[in-house]
């Protein structure tokens, strides 16, 4: 079974204070930290791009995993890994060519994910299974932090569990979106690994003390 990691979103850090942000997190025990891009496209919101991470990559050891919520994806590739990404995400939606896509950002040294909305089935990564390194299931309609849990998302965690059981696959099941204290434990005993938690974490009173309560729960929910 894969550890529990907790990714917090840079999305709910203070921008005007991103280096604290990187040591806050830090200092909370965070596994990685989960950027957000938005290109006002694919979604409705514009977040910022990759002059950001290369940013806070110089203020951080912890790995950098960008989610890419921008149409084209494949152009900006090597902007994001250039910057300092660990992994690079890329939502199934918005490439019309998603194995070439994963084996362009695989080319360049870095972990490959795919993301899909709520609404999308899973039998849009059936075959690129093999070539994820991260499934990063939306438990809500991405643009936005702060949002609810959507519920129908543990059922299709579950189900993205055995999908990857029968296919002898090794990915990591990631889950974004309205993870909290409440939700962690469902979303663990249903199989996902990669906990994003923006609210959660940097917009709690205690970040410590946030991180560890929600992988404390998610680590219980396993046993
Ligand atoms: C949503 C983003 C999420 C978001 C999560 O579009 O992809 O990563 O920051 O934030 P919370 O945890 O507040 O729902
Ligand atoms: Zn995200």
């Amino acid at each position: 079974m894969k550890p529990i990691e907790i990714h917090p979103s840079l999305l709910a850090a203070d921008f005007s204070d991103l280096r604290g942000a990187m040591k806050m997190a830090e200092a909370a025990g965070a596994d990685a930290i989960h950027c957000d891009v938005m290109d006002g496209h694919y979604v409705p919101n514009i977040s910022f791009g990759a002059p950001i991470i290369k940013a806070i990559k110089k203020h951080t050891g912890l790995p950098l995993r960008t989610h890419l919520m921008i149409e084209h994806p494949e152009l900006y590739v090597d902007d994001f890994v250039n910057a300092g990404s660990y992994e690079v995400t890329v939502h199934a939606e918005a490439c019309i060519h998603l194995n070439r896509v994963v084996n362009l950002i695989k080319s360049k040294g870095v972990q490959a994910g795919v993301s899909l909305n709520p609404s999308t089935p899973l039998c849009m990564i059936k075959h690129v299974l093999k070539d994820i390194d991260v499934l990063l299931l939306m438990s809500v309609n991405p643009g936005f932090g702060g949002q609810s849990f959507i519920p129908e998302t543990v059922a299709k965690i579950r189900e993205a569990a055995e999908m990857r059981a029968a296919a002898g696959a090794d990915f990591s099941i990631a889950v974004d979106g309205g993870v909290d204290l409440k939700t962690a434990p469902l979303v663990a005993e249903a199989g996902a690994e990669q906990l994003i938690v923006g609210t959660a974490s940097f917009g709690a009173p205690d970040m410590t003390e946030a991180v560890k309560n929600i992988r404390a729960a998610a680590e219980d929910a396993r046993k």
